[in-house]
């Protein structure tokens, strides 16, 4: 029996789309989620200042959950902090979060692929490179926006969304060349997910969405299989921690929603 939890990391409830993928393969752990809600939106941020921000947050998470893993579930977050946290909590496995931009360049058949991702993600050396590495026979388009994590936050707390605002976000991933159309958009955002209906439903045709979630949470319970310990307590409760330590009503309940306390 362990009661050490696996941590999921993310800047507010995207990290949700990969929690409940892990908790179908790893029914005997116990979770703690973390939403950074205080520095929420991650996609703005510079990048040296959000690598020494999330360091200094795992200082004190580690030492209050102990966890056995953690699993940063974003991508803006993990295209750049996984080296700074690996080596500062070396004894800590991380897993982390990035653009599935090989498994689209192997499976497009027009060979247009499109990453929808934060501005953040899309900046990053980390995603330039997968893009050299893994899809250099393939057209990579790569879109930035601005407002789909925000648009996520406020479906999934209030229940709303507006489509007209979906459309104008993912309109430039739809491209069409010499008379081949893009056929994959990659959810490069642990956000995205959640809006994936409305996307497909404001699509101007249809493309496959391609959603990392499972594939992370595989990789997680890989290592995690390799750890000592095992099942949590019986009674022991999943958890939840905002970083602003102010979560309003509509957050509460999402996460009650999840089956998590928050703590
Ligand atoms: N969920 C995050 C990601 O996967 C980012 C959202 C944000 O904070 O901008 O990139």
């Amino acid at each position: 029996m362990s009661e050490q939890p696996v941590l999921v990391f993310d800047s507010g409830i995207g990290g949700l789309s990969v929690l409940r993928e892990a908790r179908v393969i790893m029914p005997g752990r116990r979770f703690v989620y973390v939403a950074d809600d205080a520095g929420f939106p991650y996609g703005a941020w510079e990048e040296g200042a959000l690598n020494d921000r999330i360091v200094g947050l795992f200082g004190g998470l580690i030492e209050r959950f102990n966890p056995a893993l953690a699993l940063i579930a974003c991508n803006t977050a993990s295209t750049i902090v996984m080296p700074a946290l690996r080596a500062t909590f070396p004894a800590l496995p991380f897993v982390g979060t990035v653009p599935a931009i090989k498994p689209a360049a192997e499976r497009t058949k027009s060979g247009l692929v499109s990453v929808l991702a934060t501005p953040g993600t899309v900046k990053r050396q980390y995603t330039r490179d997968l893009i050299r590495d893994y899809a250099d026979k393939v057209h990579v388009r790569l879109v930035g926006s601005e407002n789909l994590a925000a648009l996520a936050e406020t479906y999934m707390r209030k229940g709303f969304v507006d489509e007209a605002a979906v459309k104008t976000e993912i309109d430039p991933c739809f491209v069409e060349r010499d008379g081949r159309q893009t056929d994959i958009v990659v959810l490069a955002c642990t956000h995205f997910p959640f809006l994936v209906n409305r996307m497909r439903k404001m699509a101007p045709w249809p493309v496959d969405w391609i959603d990392p979630a499972e594939a992370i949470a595989r990789r997680a319970l890989a290592i995690v299989e390799t750890l000592p310990g095992g099942d949590a307590l019986p009674d022991a409760r999943d958890r939840v921690v905002f970083t602003s330590g102010n979560p309003d009503y509509s957050a509460q309940r999402l996460m009650h929603g999840f089956g998590l306390t928050v703590v």
